[in-house]
């Protein structure tokens, strides 16, 4: 029984959401909490056919979608809003039962979820073009913003509400309509929202959704079919590649955000409670499931004992349990292959001379629990400071040379997100501009927002969600040119 669910029928109840395509088979997958091992739902598992007809449908439904005005646009958008901040608890519930987050985190990302909403609703009546001065006089040129057309979204299991709202409430701002795959741990409130975006009546064909338990075939439908124009995928850099390559065929546009490997950088001049509290934040928000989570951390030797003493002290306090326990900072794991992943990078560290501060074990035999961990004395060239974790560890690396620093820190093929703590302001502006990342927090370890373009460079990705630039990845540009003037 899922704790706190007032609306029982918002989970359960498939057939409520009506933007299913008509199935081809009666397979079915299951899905399970990952706090407690229990079965929570068994949903349609579709495939290559069915994405194929939701595929077709908002093909169909594309054009009128976009000859809509951008109010009617934004009007439905708004109602969709206002439904979800008005089922947050229960979107928030569901969230915790089938990802594990605690409960408080869920309905912060509900309220993300609904935030993007709110912001594509307002931006949908912002789409501007622009009129060029022409090199002669006798022609007039401008330039038009058009949808791009059908859009294929394949979303990841740590945010499985706000990446909703993220890939799909732009898409539609824009005029184009979606097939949406969701991952298969965390398909439940994906199905939740949409059916709330059914009840703010949006027409049929313009939101599809695609529920699988192998997503391969539905990903390379979605690349292969002609009818479908972008793709827009979060997860992993393996994975983006992939799907690039698929698209290559037909040139298909794509946004995509990957994997990082963030460092977090105080120097000394830091205030050293704040940078305390920024890297909780940055690292073990979600258990440290976050494409920005802080990976490395950087601390200057001036401050290196202090930060280590008062690090410590709180990360042994955050407590580790079911989501839906009061008080509990960190759910479990999202499965056994993150557990065996963490396990793996502490023996490496350790084996290199690193030394286990707090943590560094599972919680009981069963579940996905594992104790927020700090390692020291780690070198730069351990696995750890090298490959995204993905869980509640900290590598902690002791540096001397602010330039050396800020060269470790780019060394990486990832460029997401990077944080530092300073407050010398010539150091801030220059190791800001320096770090070659999309994203940089200055004194701060969340920066995530519906109003800034998360995205970013060298292979975390290409485009950008948030913002009035998240609007642009879903639209063309046309330019017209008229003569005989
Ligand atoms: C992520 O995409 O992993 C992070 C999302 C967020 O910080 O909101």
């Amino acid at each position: 029984m899922i704790r706190h669910l007032k609306s029982a029928h918002l989970f359960v109840d498939v057939d409520n959401v009506s933007d299913l395509p008509t199935r081809a088979s009666d397979r079915t997958f299951e899905v399970f909490n990952p706090s407690t091992g229990e079965l929570l739902a068994e949903i349609p598992d579709m495939g290559v056919e069915e994405t194929r007809a939701a595929i077709d449908k908002a093909y169909i439904a594309q054009p009128e979608w976009a000859a809509l005005t951008a109010r009617e646009r934004s009007d439905m958008l708004w109602r969709w809003h206002q439904l979800i901040v008005d089922h947050t608890d229960d979107l928030a519930a569901i969230l915790t039962a089938e990802m594990g987050k605690p409960f408080a985190e869920a309905r912060s990302e509900v309220a993300h979820a609904a935030a993007y909403l709110q912001w594509y609703a307002e931006e949908a009546n912002r789409i501007y073009g622009e009129t060029i001065s022409a090199p002669s006089t006798d022609r007039r040129m401008l330039v038009i913003k058009q949808p791009i057309g059908v859009v294929g979204t394949i979303t990841p299991w740590n945010f499985p509400a706000s990446m909703v709202a993220r890939k799909i409430s732009p898409a539609l701002a824009a005029g184009c309509t979606i097939v949406f795959k969701p991952a298969e741990q965390t398909p439940l409130v994906a199905g939740a929202m949409f059916a709330l975006a059914h009840q703010a009546g949006f027409p049929n064909g313009v939101i599809n959704l695609v529920y699988a338990s192998e997503g391969d075939a539905v990903g390379r439908e979605l690349c292969s079919n002609p009818k479908v124009r972008k793709i827009s995928f979060t997860g992993s850099t393996e994975v983006g590649r992939l799907l690039m390559r698929q698209c290559s065929d037909q040139i298909k546009k794509v946004s995509l955000e990957l994997g990082g490997n963030a460092p977090f950088i105080v120097f000394d001049d830091a205030d050293i409670d704040a940078a305390v509290d920024g890297a909780i934040q940055a690292k073990f928000r979600n258990a440290g499931q976050t494409c920005v989570s802080a990976n490395r951390l950087y601390v200057q030797s001036g401050v290196h004992e202090e930060f280590v003493d008062k690090f410590t002290k709180k990360v042994r306090q955050l407590s580790v349990g079911d989501g839906f326990d009061p008080g509990v900072a960190i759910g479990p794991l999202i499965d056994k292959r993150a557990l065996a992943k963490i396990e793996s990078h502490i023996a490496d560290a350790v084996a290199n001379g690193g030394v286990v501060r707090c943590g560094g074990n599972r919680i009981g035999s069963e579940g996905t629990f594992f104790q927020p961990t700090i390692l020291t004395e780690i070198s730069r060239d351990t696995t750890v400071a090298q490959e995204e974790t993905f869980g509640p560890l900290a590598p902690i690396i002791r540096f001397e040379d602010a330039d050396h620093v800020v060269r470790d820190a780019n060394d990486t093929i990832y460029g997401l997100a990077a944080y530092f703590y300073a407050s010398n302001l010539k150091r801030v502006w220059r190791v800001a501009e320096a770090l070659e990342y999309g994203m940089v927090g200055i004194n701060t370890g969340r920066m995530s927002s519906e109003a800034a373009p998360f995205g970013g460079i060298k292979q975390s990705g290409i485009g950008r969600e948030g913002s009035r630039h998240g609007l642009e990845d879903y639209l063309e540009m046309k330019y017209l040119c008229m003569g005989g003037i």
